[in-house]
């Protein structure tokens, strides 16, 4: 949606990473691969690694408290929660409700998961905006969170080598009316493209059986190429709409905090899109491909050493399975 009067903004922002990390070398202990290959094809360096007592919802509440005390706020100031991800907690209920059940929610603020695989948060932003644009609520907690480690093939080296688990978070309240906050959010899927990346088995479709879990179904399939191609097309379009449908041009950009996929995807979103290479934040090599919680652990990490300041312009930008993706121009 097109708009230049924001109508929300994001008052704090909160990131968890496991403490267990998993290197290239240690990954090319247990499949056929090489941190040469893997770095080389992908930008990453190493992953970060769930414990297995945690859930999804543990790694969304550490972040979401960090975000709440960066707000200022209590978890009962909530007044809606939304999770993207498609690793939660369990298939039903939402992994939101656990998220409201260990930050102490006790207020019965509405709170639900959003399917939107690596472009969930941005997707989470634009539904937040418009709860609060339509003064159906007043705070909005939103939050990507990936535990990928338990939904990826470690038998499969095209798409173990990619992924990593985090949370990241932030709390959007209304703006100022300073003409700061969430500018515009733009939003796409195109489903002729859902099998190119998706999870096979476990649903109403395929349901689990022993076959699906012999075949291995249960885990996330990648037509890792097609992928790439799209997604360097769709991202920088989506980024470009976010710059062009605000009046603004690349050299206006302060910084982009593109969903770290692949290094390679993230350069040629850079060349194609004319933002300065330097205003792009990445830290793929640390953290690898966390999904939906990628953007909102860069905003976080980038709010925090910061290099965010007050006024400046910064546009979210991602693709995942779906195909979904979006972007969102937010004045800082
Ligand atoms: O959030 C969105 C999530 N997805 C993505 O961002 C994925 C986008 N796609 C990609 O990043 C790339 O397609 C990959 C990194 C996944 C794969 O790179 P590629 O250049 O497309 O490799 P490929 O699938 O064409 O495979 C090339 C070769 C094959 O060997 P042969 O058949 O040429 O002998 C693969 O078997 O590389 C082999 N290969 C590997 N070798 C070492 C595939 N994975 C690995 C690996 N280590 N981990």
């Amino acid at each position: 949606m097109d708009r230049n009067i924001p109508a929300s903004r994001i008052l704090g922002t909160g990131h968890y990473l496991p403490s267990q990390v998993l290197t290239n070398d240690d990954l090319a202990r247990r499949v056929d691969t090489s941190d040469e290959w893997i770095r080389s094809r992908t930008g990453i360096g190493q992953r970060h690694i769930a414990a297995p007592e945690e859930a999804s919802s543990d790694m969304a509440a550490a972040a979401s408290r960090l975000a709440l005390e960066a707000a200022g706020l209590s978890p009962n100031d909530l007044d809606a929660i939304i999770v993207g991800t498609i690793s939660p907690d369990k298939r039903m209920p939402a992994c939101a409700v656990y998220l409201q059940q260990k930050l102490g929610v006790t207020n019965n603020c509405p709170s639900f998961d959003l399917s939107a695989a690596c472009a969930g948060f941005i997707y989470g932003l634009g539904v937040a905006d418009a709860f609060i644009r339509a003064s159906q609520s007043r705070y909005v907690l939103v939050v990507g969170v990936e535990l990928l480690s338990r939904v990826i093939d470690w038998q499969d080296r095209a798409t173990c080598v990619l992924f990593g688990d985090g949370a990241g978070a932030a709390v959007l309240g209304p703006s100022d009316g300073d003409g700061r906050g969430i500018v515009s959010t733009h939003l796409y899927s195109d489903g002729s493209k859902a099998n190119d990346l998706h999870i096979p088995g476990g649903g109403t479709l395929m349901p689990f059986s022993a076959e699906v879990l012999e075949r291995r179904e249960y885990y996330v399939r990648m037509n890792g190429q097609e992928v790439f191609k799209y997604a360097v097309r769709a991202i920088s379009r989506a980024a470009g709409t976010a710059i062009e449908s605000n009046g603004l041009t690349p050299n206006d950009i302060d910084w982009v905090m593109p969903h770290q996929a692949n290094k390679r995807i993230l350069d040629g979103v850079r060349q194609r899109c004319g933002v300065p290479k330097e205003r792009f934040f990445i830290n793929i090599e640390e953290t690898a491909n966390t999904s939906s919680a990628s953007v909102p652990i860069v905003l976080d990490q980038a709010v925090r050493s910061g290099h965010v300041r007050r006024g400046q312009n910064l546009v979210f930008c991602a693709l995942g399975g779906g195909f979904s993706w979006g972007s969102a121009l937010v004045r800082w």
